[in-house]
């Protein structure tokens, strides 16, 4: 057993370790009386994501794939937060083999996305405990509220992994909610000839005696959600450059979309480049891209270090998803509800890159959308005005454009009242106040507001952030 999990003799504890009140309860011995950790954090937009009861510091999981079929196995690594008896992991599909915590066997029940682990003696509150979990099966797609797929999804030569909001737990059992960060070692073996990618950086790439298969181990060192992760599996271009400060650069393209991407792919140490001159110093150890082709359901995903593309990227979508690694993946909502402070600072960024590069300003792109002349669809210049961003109409909708367009205009307003540099100010601060932390819009308007003593943002919060309908003045 690691010497970091605690797990409480039922005698020893109320002698111990626990309190005297906490050694009446009743229950199937004497000893102590844990609570379950309950399924579900309350999300407002996806109430059983997470769980209670625990925080997950490091997730390794170490997968093979054969012809879409995966087994692995995840040993997730956790502090309780109340004394335990039992805990809930969020998988869904593949089949369990095993389960033990702290190297003994747990009983575990399944129902629906949630695995209830009942370790065979109490977790106690602030002690670690280590998990691992065998299992499994074909890993299968997530259909979201708004009708996008998630989860594993197949390609033409592999599969690609996808976990926003809620997708990676058909690949990994784990606390699938995006205020549980933690740290990640990803192993996949794959049969020789292909190549499996994933996120932070590339430590060994081993292949076996036979020479049949090949082992790809990945380590993320810096905290990333659950819907960050990502495994991408299939025939690659790989590129290894450097950025400034010797930032290493990891490409991996499908080779039908090499010719394509590759001016666009060029431009990464340019954008981190603009990107840290604007946001501040770049939060993680790596950065690149994975581009794939999935032609059917094709969105692009900010996943950690390396964003998803499902086609060659211009460069404004580049931006974006690079952007993404500040706001989203360095500084992370801490429910599903604060999903515009990602986007409209995403989509922001878009402006702003345009606005550096000889394209509309973002005072421009403010009119347009003010003005119904964005876009070229009437409805989607209505649909701007549908709720307002910090309060999505419903799951469904929280990748709508209030979210990102009308997001992008709060900050643009933001910038009219307290000045370019002020602004420049208030983005890097944030940035640097919640790096690799989580924030949700209330922390946001309260940084603000500290961030510029005397201006007035009751209007901006008011009208563009928590209103409903379009703001009667631009
Ligand atoms: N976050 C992605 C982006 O901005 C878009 C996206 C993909 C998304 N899947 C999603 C947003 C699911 C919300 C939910 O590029
Ligand atoms: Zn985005």
């Amino acid at each position: 057993m690691p010497r970091s999990v605690r797990l409480v003799p039922m005698a020893l504890a109320c002698v111990l370790v626990l309190a005297p009140t906490a050694c009446t309860g009743s229950g199937s011995g004497a000893g102590v009386r844990g609570t379950s950790g309950g399924a579900g954090l309350h999300d407002p937009y996806f109430p059983q994501a997470g769980n209670g009861g625990y925080d997950v510091s490091h997730y390794a999981l170490t997968l093979a794939y054969d012809s879409h079929t995966l087994t692995g196995t995840a040993t997730i690594a956790a502090r309780a937060t109340a004394d335990l008896s039992s805990f809930h992991l969020d998988f869904k599909g593949m089949t369990v083999e095993s389960l033990t915590v702290g190297g003994r066997n747990a009983r575990w029940s399944r129902s629906g996305q949630e695995l209830t682990v009942r370790p065979p003696s109490v977790l106690r509150k602030g002690g670690t405990f280590e998990t691992t979990v065998r299992y499994s099966g074909a890993p299968g797609a997530i259909t979201d509220p708004d009708g996008s797929e998630e989860g594993w999804l197949r390609t033409a030569d592999g599969a690609v992994a996808l976990g926003e909001p809620v997708g990676s737990m058909v690949w990994f059992p784990g606390n699938n909610h995006p205020s549980d960060k933690a740290t990640y070692d990803i192993a996949i073996t794959v049969p020789k000839g292909l190549q499996a990618v994933s996120n932070g950086e590339l430590r060994a790439e081993t292949t076996n005696t036979a020479g049949t298969r090949t082992t790809y181990r990945w380590r993320t060192a810096q905290p990333m959600a659950t819907y960050l992760a990502t495994v991408a599996i299939g025939h690659y271009d790989i590129t290894r450059t450097t950025a400034g400060n010797g930032l290493p650069v990891y490409t991996a393209v499908d080779p039908q979309e090499a010719a394509a991407s590759r001016k666009a792919l060029a431009r990464i140490p340019e954008i981190m480049e603009w990107e840290e001159y604007n946001f501040g110093p770049y939060p993680f150890s790596s950065t690149g891209a994975i581009v794939d082709r999935r032609g059917d359901a094709g969105y692009a995903l900010e996943t950690q270090n390396r964003p998803f593309f499902p086609g060659a990227p211009d460069t404004a979508l580049l931006v974006h998803e690079l952007a993404h690694q500040w706001f989203g993946d360095s500084v992370t909502p801490k429910t599903w509800r604060d999903m515009w402070l990602n986007e409209g600072f995403a989509t922001y960024a878009e402006w702003l890159w345009s606005e550096d590069h000889g394209g509309d300003t973002a005072q421009e792109s403010f009119d347009a959308l003010y003005d119904g002349t964005y876009f070229d669809d009437p409805s989607e210049s209505e649909a701007v005005w549908a709720f307002p961003p910090a309060r999505p109409s419903s799951a469904a909708h929280i990748s709508d454009s209030p979210v990102y367009e009308r997001g992008a205009m709060v900050l643009h307003k933001i910038r009219r009242t307290v000045g370019d540099s002020r602004f420049y100010d208030i983005v890097q601060g944030w940035a640097a106040a919640h790096r690799h932390g989580n924030a949700d819009t209330a922390d946001f308007t309260a940084y603000v507001e500290r961030m510029a003593p005397g201006k007035d943002f009751g209007g901006i919060w008011r009208d563009w952030l928590y209103g409903n309908g379009k703001p009667a003045h631009a």
